[in-house]
This record gives C-alpha cells, sequence and structure tokens, in this order.
C-alpha cells in the first residue's frame, strides 16, 4: 500500500479490460502504483493516500448509461494531476461539463493518429494508436484544448495543463500504441513529477528490514512449492530472518519429471530449515479409481493441507505462516457493484489448520514480473525464477481421468521432451505456459510391422498476460514435428501425438 518509501499513482479502475497492464506499464517506468475500485475510495480516503498522480481506466460503459460510474467532480479540484484513459477520458469530460456522443463508425484496433506535440504528453506529430471506442468526447469542458484528433474523432487527446487535467481515448498502456509507454512516462515524469524511486534493489531492502522488524526472534512457516512465488519470497525471507524460517516442500508426486530433486537441491545449501515430504504414496492411495476432475482436485488439495499440518504440528507453535501472494491474487476489479476477488489456489485454506499468530505476504505488491525481477536481486537460478506456471495439483489434472503409476511415467517422460524441445527452439520465455497432456483415449497406430493401440498425447502451449484469456502458441511445425517424432519414439504407450489449437475461453488452458 501506499506509504512514505516512495511515490504513489492511484489507478482507478471503472471496469476496462487493461486496468492491470496500466498498472504494469506504470510501475516499468519506475513508479508505483496500484490499481483500486473506483467505487470503494471517498474523497478523504484518495487524499489520506497522497498520490501523486491519478489515472482513470477505461470502461465498458457509456457515461449516459443509468448505471455507469461516475465520479465526485472534487477529484478534479484536488490539484492532483489526473490522466484519463478511454472512458476514463470521456467521463472527465463529461463530469466538467463538455459533451459525449456515439461515434458515426466506432473506432475498434490500430488507427492513425495525429498528436500536438507541444503537449507535455506526446513528442511525436504522428503514429499509431489502438482505439477501442463506440463514443467519444465530442464537445471539450471549458479551459481543455484538444491535443490529438484522428479521422473519426476529433478529440483523440486533450488536456487543461494549468490544471494537470489530461484525457487520452486511445489505449497507451497497449503495445499496438506507438510510443504509448513514452506517454505513460511523461505524464509520470513531466506532470506528476515522479523521480523513480520504485526498483527492486530498493524493494528486497526495505521489504527485508519490514520483514525483520516484523517477525524479531519468532518462527516462520513457508509452504513452499517451487513455483517462482514461493521460491523469491522463501529468498527474502531467508535473507531476513535466516534459519528462524522453516519451509515445508509436500512432494505429492506429481511434480514433473526430475523437479521434487530439483526443489530441494535448490534450496539445500541455505541457511533455513528445509523439509521435503515425500507423500505419493499418501495421495495415491486417496485416488485410486477416482477419475473425476473436480473430486481429484478437492482430494489433492485436502490431502495436501493434512499433510501440511502433520509436518507444522513436529514444529510446534510457529508466529508467522508466510504466503506467496502475489497483487494480481489480490487485485479487485471495478467492473460492477460485487467486487471479485481471485483468490490463491496453491495454499488456499492453509491458515484455519496451522497454528499461527499472523500472516505475512512479503510479495503481495508485486507483479509476476516483478516478482521475477525480486528473485534475480535476490540470486536466485534463472531455472527458479523463470519457471512456468504450475498448478497445485500438478500433473494429476494432465492425466485424464484415474491416475496410475504407469501414466505418472509415460506424461512425466513425453513432458520432458517437449519442454527440451521448446528451450531448444529459444521459444521457452515467449510462450507463456506450455505443457503436455495424456489423454486416456486410445488409438490404432502402426509401428515397424504391427499394429498398435496406445494412448495419444496432446501438447499445449499457450501465450497469455494474465493466464484469464490466452490464445494458443504458434508453435513452428517444425519444432512439432521433432517433439511429435521424439515423444512417439522415445515413450512406451504413446502412438499419437496432437497439438490443442483452443484459446482460452472457450477452453480453459488446463484440461481439468
Ligand atoms: P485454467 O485451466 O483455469 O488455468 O485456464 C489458468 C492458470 O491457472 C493454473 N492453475 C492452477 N494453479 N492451482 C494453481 O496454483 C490450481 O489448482 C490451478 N489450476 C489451474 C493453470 O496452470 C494456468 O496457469
Amino acid at each position: 500500500m501506499a506509504n512514505s518509501s516512495h511515490q504513489f499513482v492511484l489507478i482507478l479502475d471503472f471496469g476496462g479490460q487493461y486496468n492491470q497492464l496500466i498498472a504494469r506499464r506504470v510501475r516499468e517506468c519506475g513508479v508505483y502504483c496500484e490499481v483500486r475500485p473506483y467505487n470503494k475510495l471517498s474523497m478523504d480516503d484518495i487524499k489520506a493516500l497522497n498520490p501523486v498522480g491519478i489515472i482513470f481506466t477505461g470502461g465498458p460503459n457509456s457515461v449516459y448509461d443509468e448505471k455507469s460510474p461516475h465520479i465526485d467532480k472534487e477529484i478534479f479540484e484536488l490539484g492532483i494531476p489526473v490522466l484519463g484513459i478511454c472512458y476514463g477520458c470521456q467521463l472527465m469530460a463529461y463530469t466538467l461539463g463538455g459533451e459525449v456522443a456515439t461515434c458515426i463508425s466506432s473506432e475498434y484496433g490500430k488507427t492513425e493518429t495525429f498528436y500536438d506535440s507541444s503537449s507535455a504528453l506526446f513528442e511525436s506529430s504522428n503514429g499509431i494508436s489502438w482505439m477501442s471506442h463506440t463514443d467519444y468526447v465530442s464537445k471539450l469542458p471549458s479551459g481543455f484544448k484538444g491535443t490529438a484528433h484522428t479521422e473519426n474523432c476529433p478529440f483523440a487527446a486533450m488536456e487543461n495543463a494549468e490544471k494537470k487535467l489530461y484525457g487520452v481515448q486511445f489505449h497507451p498502456e497497449v503495445n499496438h500504441t506507438q510510443n504509448g509507454i513514452d506517454m505513460l512516462r511523461s505524464f509520470l515524469y513531466n506532470v506528476c513529477g515522479c523521480v523513480g524511486d520504485w526498483t527492486m534493489g530498493n524493494y528486497a531492502q526495505t521489504a527485508i528490514s519490514a520483514i525483520k522488524e516484523k517477525v524479531g526472534d519468532g518462527k516462520v512457516l513457508l509452504a513452499l512449492s517451487g513455483g517462482v512465488d514461493s521460491s523469491v519470497c522463501a529468498a527474502l525471507l531467508s535473507k531476513a530472518v535466516g534459519n528462524q524460517l522453516t519451509c515445508i516442500f509436500v512432494d505429492h508426486g506429481f511434480m514433473r519429471k526430475n523437479e521434487g530433486d530439483e526443489v530441494e537441491a535448490a534450496f539445500k545449501d541455505w541457511d533455513i530449515n528445509f523439509i521435503r515430504v515425500n507423500a505419493k504414496d499418501r495421495f495415491m492411495a486417496r485416488l485410486t479409481g477416482v477419475s473425476d476432475p473436480e473430486t481429484k482436485r478437492k482430494i489433492i488439495g485436502e490431502e495436501f493441507i493434512r499433510v501440511f499440518e502433520a509436518e507444522a504440528k513436529k514444529i510446534g507453535k510457529v508466529d508467522f505462516l508466510a504466503q506467496g501472494t502475489i497483487y494480481p491474487d489480490i487485485i479487485e476489479s471495478g467492473a460492477g457493484d460485487a467486487a471479485v476477488i481471485k483468490s490463491h489456489h496453491n495454499v488456499g485454506g492453509l491458515p484455519d489448520y496451522v497454528d499461527f499468530k499472523e500472516i505475512i505476504e512479503p510479495l503481495r505488491l508485486l507483479f509476476k514480473d516483478e516478482t521475477r525481477k525480486l528473485g534475480e536481486e535476490l540470486g536466485l537460478s534463472p531455472t527458479l525464477v523463470w519457471r512456468q506456471p504450475f498448478p497445485g495439483p500438478g500433473l494429476a489434472i494432465r492425466i485424464i481421468g484415474e491416475i496410475t503409476d504407469e501414466k505418472l511415467l509415460i506424461l512425466q517422460d513425453a513432458d520432458w521432451i517437449f519442454r527440451e524441445e521448446i528451450a531448444k527452439a529459444g521459444l521457452d520465455r515467449s510462450i507463456n505456459q506450455y505443457f503436455a497432456v495424456l489423454t486416456s483415449m486410445r488409438s490404432v497406430g502402426v509401428m515397424g510391422d504391427g499394429r498398435t493401440y496406445d494412448y495419444t498425447l496432446a501438447l499445449r502451449g499457450v501465450t497469455t498476460t494474465d493466464f484469464m484469456t490466452a490464445d494458443f502458441a504458434k508453435i513452428p511445425y517444425d519444432v512439432l514435428e521433432t517433439c511429435s517424432s521424439r515423444i512417439v519414439n522415445e515413450v512406451k504407450s504413446i502412438n499419437r501425438v496432437v497439438y490443442d489449437i483452443t484459446t482460452k475461453p472457450p477452453a480453459t488452458i488446463e484440461w481439468e
């Protein structure tokens, strides 16, 4: 949250699809910001946060809709610079006495835009911007001038420089807007007076001192999965409190090939208490004969908690339970009245079962890319820092239907080959998540002179920014060809490989 150790920019969310992207861009500019729902803060709350600037996001509504979000006019009189984006720009114009109308033809996508380069926001006089709107500002409020236009939009940007109020109809946060990030940087640095005091080096130092102060000589417990978030959390805590920290790594047996050992090796030499619990037998015993995806997930979640709890009991009372929750896990959406909070579903539920005084979540302010930067700053290995997301239930939800030891081995081997080939092709950082799924379907094939009747393996690769929506990755055919040929040749019991070309929605990323 906002505090005096760094400057703070408030992003008021009006339900736009790019709200998190705006926040990430602001942070990339070295400025700390938070996204808050427009309807959850009073003017006094806003003043108390003491932001150096405010950004209004876009939103799906028209300012004339009965239920559309509005804002108290007073916000423009606080002397704090405001940048309104898309709906935020229309709202600013409307609230201050301008007019908003419906476009004759709505603008969507890349649009040639002409800028007034005397504005503090723009350096070039033209370029492509990303538009997505059906309404537009048709009459400026008094005191404002137009600073950009397109063929269909007379006021693609507007400003009242004296009052430090700016509006843009397009989306500077989206990559398709040429120089968009420079426009945001100009707003932050030239208008709000930001100094760029948000860096991961600073963050690590501040967080380590804060943890030291809070924990004192208390004991901290962390459920470590080997994923980026819990690993960075462990690194930060170990620097702050050393062996007052105990990490419990519950190996349920559904990790990828060699992964359990890799996680153990990564933390072996640290000055912390590291406990690995090999609990595969317990998990398998409960999963025998179970094929329904939700039941599998539920059993794994419950068993995880039981194993963790049993280990935690051996340690006795701990003072703090640490969690690797990151900002997107807690961010609230301003769309609609009921705020949606996405809960962390990896260790969800633990707090009820463990005897502890307080939770600490040292990463709760960070985005994923910042968490990775922090991991690098703290000296974590690239394998851990760049590990792709892996679901809590692991390969158990990538084997369709009942899990058997045999299927687990088949999937581990096939998935290993797929990952190896993706890395060899240099695609491992551009594809956000890629993995193999063992379908329980068998089909007929021919190998040598014989007929086979073996499993079909599905490969899945997705590109996404937030994992809420995703596109299938356009993996080159020659890479897929190598994967397919290696998998059917090297992995017993697979005679067919398919590539999943579905987006999310309508599919999900995982198959179960
Ligand atoms: P879906 O399949 O819902 O997945 O499109 C979205 C993202 O969430 C991950 N995922 C999980 N992560 N515990 C987790 O920590 C889970 O139970 C879980 N289920 C799905 C999935 O891998 C993808 O990145």
